[in-house]
């Protein structure tokens, strides 16, 4: 007896050992009500077919009233629905657990270790339909999550950099007779100020070898403790765009107030087109879902991290993920200037699209070095276009792009390119204000962070004076009707050709038509017909840009005139805002934020 129930002793306390050892392991429990809960010893969230509605964190539920976790695309129009049938959790390696839910659309996947504090997350696609907008969020408990965190926190205060920003709350936006709307999801106080998600949007950061993270932070409920839930985006290959790319990234939810942290895989917000057919089995992700203490040192090291771990080693997939290979080139201008620092985009082979609106495909972004050396690695295997454009510095005057079609990526191999000519213009310039770049820095009042009606401190009526005017004394974007004038000389004899114009624009919105005259004789204009459908970038409160495109005008050599010129910018139509035609003199702007942000303007000889 007594032998007997020693084994039995040892044989419990073995079967204890082994469970306490699995104890720590990633778990999926079926509730039996067709909801299921996923996660490990420092997590833990219960789904049902569309939301994951209570997320447990040290005690805490970190959802509470809010709509928590879904995936939806085209808005709020379409929340996946999973399969309620048990999700599939299967052990990738030691390490980890992934745990897949399957919708009509796809198979999104949680993968999960015993220590991370978070997950991966990741779609593959079977039948999306055409869309534009396609997203992970979590809605979140909002008297825990009360403070936004972006890349664009350093042009904010000190105070900010360590908790966030504030968000709104709901009570400023709904239910409040002192702000009044005056644009979606845009509020105006009596003071004239402005409550509006799109000021907490951000670039998003894309480029190779840049920490990409952004996040919600606050304090767990009743306690001192710091509480922040994250995106880090180790990869960046499957997210729409170019190096400029930005998205909403977290703002307050205005009919419900939930704090919501919005991870835009695939965004529209301040393009002009976007709408995509994607191939069965394109990816988006691994991305990480990120909780910790608040600290915004943590997540950016935590970010570091993943971009050395990326392509993810444990990653099993049938997609493409593991078949990459790395490409490196060097470009000069006209096969005799090197292409220093320039932006180079690898996208979608032969796209009519610019390149900001590209993202059926996957995406590397990156800048050349001073000799216009660049290296990518970890490319998925395919065709791309090779394409650059200036960065700003002693190339901003190239008003051509570059692009080389028919690039191939294989597997394991290394695509070392033969040098690469870029044909400029070719044009002698008369002058040039601002560097291209396709941005408006440098201008007055251009710059980070977003903030709306910024272009309303542009001035109406302006005028730039070749030879004597700085970069400030041009604004950023005219949105109000008035007169913008170049004045400049000429000097005697130097008039033996007509003349280009080049206004590169950092975003432009439909609607607007803007006269261009030269000595008071009309040469063009800018306008959808000319600059190609808008964006809403400049009323969506970008400050530095948006979808940018080139106007060209050809200006005869009997319009200028040996010594005084005057080009004038008019705009002639405008609409109003949408729902900005506020009559209460409490309020009173009644003005429109459309127009054009500018690049760079220049005249060049055209010969
Ligand atoms: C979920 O986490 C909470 C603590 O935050 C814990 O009390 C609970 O037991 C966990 N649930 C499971 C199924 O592990
Ligand atoms: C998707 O879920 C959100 C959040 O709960 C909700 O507001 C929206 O109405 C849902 N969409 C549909 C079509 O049910
Ligand atoms: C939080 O959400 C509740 C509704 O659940 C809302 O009444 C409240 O105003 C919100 N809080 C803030 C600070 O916006
Ligand atoms: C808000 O304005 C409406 C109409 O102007 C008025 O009926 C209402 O009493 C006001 N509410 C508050 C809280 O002032
Ligand atoms: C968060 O934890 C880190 C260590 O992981 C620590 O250095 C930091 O001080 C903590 N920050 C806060 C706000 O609690
Ligand atoms: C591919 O692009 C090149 C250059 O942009 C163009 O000349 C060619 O016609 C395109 N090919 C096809 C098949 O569209
Ligand atoms: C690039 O696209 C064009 C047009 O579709 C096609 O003809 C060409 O074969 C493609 N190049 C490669 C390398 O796939
Ligand atoms: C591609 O680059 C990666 C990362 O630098 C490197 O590990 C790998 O060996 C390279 N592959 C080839 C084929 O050069
Ligand atoms: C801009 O100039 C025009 C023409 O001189 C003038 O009528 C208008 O009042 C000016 N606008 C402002 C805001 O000064
Ligand atoms: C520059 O911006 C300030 C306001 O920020 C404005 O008062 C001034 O008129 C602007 N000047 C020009 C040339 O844009």
């Amino acid at each position: 007896m007594a032998i007997f129930s020693s084994f039995y002793c040892l044989l419990a306390t073995l079967v204890h050992l082994v469970l306490s050892l699995n104890v720590a392991d990633p778990f999926l429990i079926d509730n039996g009500d067709k909801t299921f809960t996923i996660g490990n010893s420092l997590w833990n969230l219960t789904l049902n077919s569309q939301f994951g509605t209570k997320l447990l964190y040290k005690g805490h539920d970190l959802v509470g009233a809010a709509s928590g976790h879904y995936v939806s695309y085209n808005g709020a129009a379409n929340n996946l629905t999973f399969d309620v049938s048990p999700p599939r959790l299967q052990k990738l390696n030691s390490e980890y657990t992934s745990i897949s839910f399957l919708a009509k659309e796809g198979l999104f996947v949680w993968v999960l270790s015993p220590t991370l504090s978070g997950a991966y997350q990741y779609f593959v696609n079977h039948n999306l339909p055409q869309l534009g907008e396609f997203r992970t969020l979590w809605r979140l408990d909002n008297s825990t999550f009360t403070h936004a965190w972006t890349s664009e926190i350093a042009d904010y205060g000190v105070k900010e950099q360590i908790d966030g920003v504030p968000l709104v709350p709901l009570s400023q936006i709904r239910g409040s007779n002192s702000t009044k709307k005056v644009q979606d999801e845009t509020w105006q106080r009596l003071d004239g100020s402005f409550i509006t998600k799109y000021d907490l949007a951000a670039f998003l950061p894309v480029v190779e070898g840049r920490p990409s993270l952004w996040g919600t932070l606050g304090k767990l409920p009743g306690t001192n403790e710091g509480i922040g839930s994250w995106y880090i985006h180790g990869g960046k290959d499957y997210l729409n765009g170019d190096h400029l790319k930005q998205e909403l990234m977290n703002h307050r939810e205005s009919i419900t107030g939930d704090t919501v942290q919005l991870n835009m895989i695939h965004g529209t917000h301040f393009q002009s087109i976007s709408r995509d057919n994607f191939a069965r089995g394109r990816t988006w992700g691994p991305f990480l879902w990120y909780l910790n203490n608040g600290s915004s040192a943590d997540a950016l090291a935590k970010a570091k991290e993943e971009m050395k771990l990326w392509p993810y080693q444990w990653m099993k997939d049938d997609n493409g993920f593991n078949s990459r290979g790395n490409i490196s080139g060097q470009l000069s201008l006209d096969g005799n200037r090197p292409a220093s620092n320039a932006a180079i985009f690898l996208g979608d082979n032969n796209s009519t699209l610019r390149t900001v609106n590209q993202g059926a495909g996957y995406y590397y972004r990156t800048y050349a070095d001073h000799m216009g050396r660049f290296r990518i690695d970890n490319v998925r295997s395919g065709s791309y276009a090779l394409q650059a454009w200036p960065n700003g510095g002693i190339i901003a005057d190239v008003f051509t792009t570059f692009v080389r079609n028919d690039v191939v990526i294989s597997a394991n191999k290394h695509t070392a390119l033969p040098a690469l000519s870029w044909a400029t213009q070719g044009r002698k310039k008369i002058w040039q204000i601002g560097e291209l770049d396709r941005t408006g820095a440098g201008f007055n009042n251009s710059g980070p962070p977003h903030k709306h009606g910024r272009s309303a401190n542009c001035p109406a009526n302006l005028t730039y004076t070749v030879g004597t005017s700085g970069l400030r004394d041009w604004c950023f974007a005219m949105v109000k009707p008035g007169t913008w004038s170049i004045k400049f000389g000429i000097l005697s004899g130097e008039i033996t050709s007509a003349a280009v114009l080049s206004l590169a624009l950092a975003s432009f919105t439909s609607g607007v038509v803007a006269t261009i005259s030269i000595n008071e004789k009309s040469v063009c204009e800018i306008s959808q017909a000319t600059a190609g459908e808008g964006d809403p970038s400049l009323y969506r409160s970008g400050t530095l840009a948006g979808d940018w495109r080139l106007v060209q005008c050809k200006i005869a050599k009997g319009l200028l005139r040996e010594d005084q010129n005057s080009i004038d910018f008019k705009i002639k139509q405008q609409e109003r805002e949408h729902e900005w035609t506020n009559s209460d003199p409490k309020i009173g702007n009644v003005m429109s934020l459309r127009g054009f942000m500018w690049d760079s303007i220049a005249l060049e000889w055209d010969n």
